[in-house]
């Protein structure tokens, strides 16, 4: 790793007891699949969101997986996405042989666009036995996958309304938003499996890993199953479906541990970065901020801007070590979904793709390193 001095996007912060935690698994010898750290991280995800259970997975995307195996999406199933998403979303999707339809954003939320949605839904589909096909090829719609993009959120009540009149799944893609609520309520308790990623720039992180929350006992037996091989006898090699391999070491989970124990003060200092942010950024050129509902609470994990100066502001910034980074490349640019169905309005997604950039947000981040992110932005385009 190089010593120069940098500002970086969103780093790690080990600030607890994670060393006291992984120590104790070595010591122990309990550093593979099974372990207390485990069933405790779960339980910490799961009791943190307000879910009766959690599950634990190697990454978000293995978490997405299953969640749409046990949702019942199938092969050749489409499932509604967001355009603008990062990639893991729609491979997930994929995984299970199915296709997204993909969704613009709106211009102020960067979320889906729910007018789309609504429009898509009422005009698009037909219901036939308890099931919704895509009219244009008669394939079944199994599912949609809210994602909470930068962990805001979407209008969650309408949201709901509008897909509640229809025979689809839901899998909250809620990735990013682990502190993130609406009206009181976390986000990923919105549908019957909402899942958690912990990479290293989530607002914790265990190295890689992921969770599945949900309130059924039967789902969350049998993703903890097929997390772990699908092994049906404690005794021998007798697995009853092809499972997969999916589960959090235990050496992770002893990272997870530490970091739900510093959540709230991450949480914290994250909002404390959001709100110098805006308060400094404001009336700077013509920096744009995302929109915020007043029943959405953010966990305020990677702070974004937007401008038409992005391409500007990005070389100047990263020239001047500070980490800055363009959104994602929305779905329908990339070589594998660009054939996609896309329900496109105005092609937000390809102008918040192209004037938005996200800025430090580390939860270690001094006062000092905010302001010279500021002194910079302002230099570069104020
Ligand atoms: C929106 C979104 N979906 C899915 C994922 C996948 O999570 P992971 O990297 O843990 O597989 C991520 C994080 O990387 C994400 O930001």
């Amino acid at each position: 790793m190089s010593n120069e001095k940098f500002i970086a996007l969103s780093l790690p912060n080990m600030a607890g007891n994670e060393w006291k935690y992984v120590k104790d698994c070595l010591d122990t010898g309990w550093i593979s699949s099974v372990g207390e750290y485990v069933n405790r991280f779960e339980k910490m995800v799961a009791d943190f969101a307000g879910a009766k259970y959690g599950v634990a997975a190697v990454n978000g995307t293995a978490a997405l997986h299953i969640s749409l195996l046990l949702s019942g999406v199938k092969a050749n199933d489409y499932v509604i996405l967001p355009n603008l998403t990062f990639v893991a979303s729609a491979n997930s999707i994929k995984y299970v042989g199915a296709d997204p339809i993909l969704i613009d954003a709106d211009p102020l939320l960067w979320q889906m666009d729910l007018d789309l949605l609504e429009e898509f839904l009422e005009n698009e589909t037909d219901e036939k036995d308890g099931s919704l096909f895509y009219i244009k090829d008669g394939r079944r719609i199994a599912a949609i996958m809210p994602v909470h993009i930068l962990g805001n959120m979407c209008d969650m009540d309408r949201f709901l309304s509008i897909v509640k009149k229809y025979p689809i799944a839901i899998v909250e893609d809620s990735t990013e938003a682990l502190g993130t609520t609406y009206k009181g309520k976390s986000g990923g308790t919105f549908s019957p499996m909402g899942c958690f990623s912990f990479n290293g720039n989530k607002i914790i992180s265990t190295g890689g890993g992921g969770v599945i929350i949900t309130d059924d006992e039967k789902l969350a037996k049998k993703a903890k199953h097929i997390t772990t091989t699908a092994k049906a006898s404690p005794d021998e090699y007798y697995h009853d479906e092809v499972g997969y391999n999916y589960r959090l070491v235990n050496v992770l989970a002893a990272i997870g541990v530490a970091q739900m124990e510093l959540l709230p003060s991450f949480i914290k200092r994250k909002k404390e970065c959001v709100s110098y942010y805006k308060s400094n950024l404001n009336g700077v050129a013509d920096i744009r901020f995302q929109k915020e509902l007043p029943d959405v609470k953010t966990n305020g994990w990677l702070f974004t801007i937007q401008t038409d100066k992005q391409q500007k502001l990005l070389d100047h910034l990263n020239k001047n070590k500070i980490l800055s980074r363009r959104f994602w490349m929305p779905m329908n640019k990339l070589p594998m979904y660009k054939d996609c169905v896309y329900v496109q309005g105005k092609d937000n997604s390809d102008y918040i793709y192209n004037t938005c950039l996200s800025i430090p947000s580390s939860t270690g981040i001094t006062d000092e390193e905010l302001e010279i992110v500021v002194q910079e932005i302002k230099n570069a385009i104020g």
